[in-house]
């Protein structure tokens, strides 16, 4: 998706601070959510030489900086959750990229968008996430099509004109959240399967041949305030999904 500006931090939904340090139970995702515009946000000195690497291939300074904000505060989630100290825990990337925790133990999956950085984390297995900013987009020259299978296609048309940027975030973020838990990443064929419009309240997706073998997923969007649209994907519904933001320094 196109570049956009930074939200501020005011547009982030009201979700609690959380304690990355509290114990993640069997059964649970805890989802986190961080402004990465703070400038308390980043501490390079917990990055890896070869994340250190990436940050410096950044074009814009600021892509560098989100990247470098982005990775600090997932570090001190994952440290939260491993016991380990932020800059001691270690990633391993699969085929397309996806980056797990190299020891195992917990999973987690990270997205960020204008400014705005959604990880979540289980103890379960692998999921996926994606955070959106809700922006007028030009859908109707093809990207729907492209992107959306024809169930969804039509669903999206016949919401009222001033309700489809909206929807076209939700089905964006479901179906983003879907081949991210897949590890496939947008070369998946997104129109062989189908998300539902409203899912908050959690639903499976049927799913088409896919490198985890799974007949079936569950997704389910966060409620993510005005601005962001959210969702996450996991292989099976879990018994509670916990939202936070992640305290100042994070
Ligand atoms: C995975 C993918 C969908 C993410 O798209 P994006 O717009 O950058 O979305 P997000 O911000 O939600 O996610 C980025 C994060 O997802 C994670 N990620 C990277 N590759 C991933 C994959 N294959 N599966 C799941 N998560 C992945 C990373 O943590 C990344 O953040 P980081 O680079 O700061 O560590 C996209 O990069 C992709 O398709 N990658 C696969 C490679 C590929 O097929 N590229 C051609 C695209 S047509």
């Amino acid at each position: 998706m196109p570049r956009r500006p930074p939200l501020p931090p005011s547009d982030l939904p009201d979700w609690p601070i959380g304690d990355p340090a509290a114990p993640l139970a069997s059964g649970t995702v805890r989802v986190w959510l961080w402004s990465l515009a703070a400038s308390d946000s980043a501490d390079e000195r917990l990055l890896s030489a070869d994340e250190i690497d990436r940050a410096n291939r950044f074009h814009f300074g600021e892509d560098r900086t989100h990247f470098v904000a982005a990775r600090c505060g997932l570090r001190r989630l994952l440290a939260g959750a491993t016991g380990r100290a932020a800059d001691q825990v270690a990633f391993r990337y699969h085929g397309l990229g996806k980056p797990s925790v190299a020891d195992g133990g917990v999973w987690f999956n990270l997205s960020h968008s204008a400014g705005v950085a959604l990880a979540a984390l289980s103890v379960d297995g692998e999921l996926g996430a994606d955070v959106e900013a809700v922006r007028p987009t030009n859908w109707a020259g093809g990207i729907a099509e492209r992107y959306f299978s024809p169930a969804e296609v039509d669903e999206l048309k016949a919401e009222p004109a001033e309700l489809q940027d909206r929807a076209f975030f939700r089905f964006w973020t479901n179906k983003e959240a879907v081949v991210k838990l897949l590890g496939s990443g947008l070369g998946f064929p997104l129109p062989t399967f189908t998300t539902p419009l409203n899912a908050e309240a959690g639903a499976a997706v049927a799913l088409p041949e896919n490198p985890l073998e799974l007949p079936e997923c569950w997704v389910r969007s966060l409620p993510s305030g005005p601005v962001l649209q959210s969702a996450i994907a996991t292989p099976a519904a879990a018994d509670r999904v916990e939202l936070y933001r992640l305290p100042a320094g994070g």
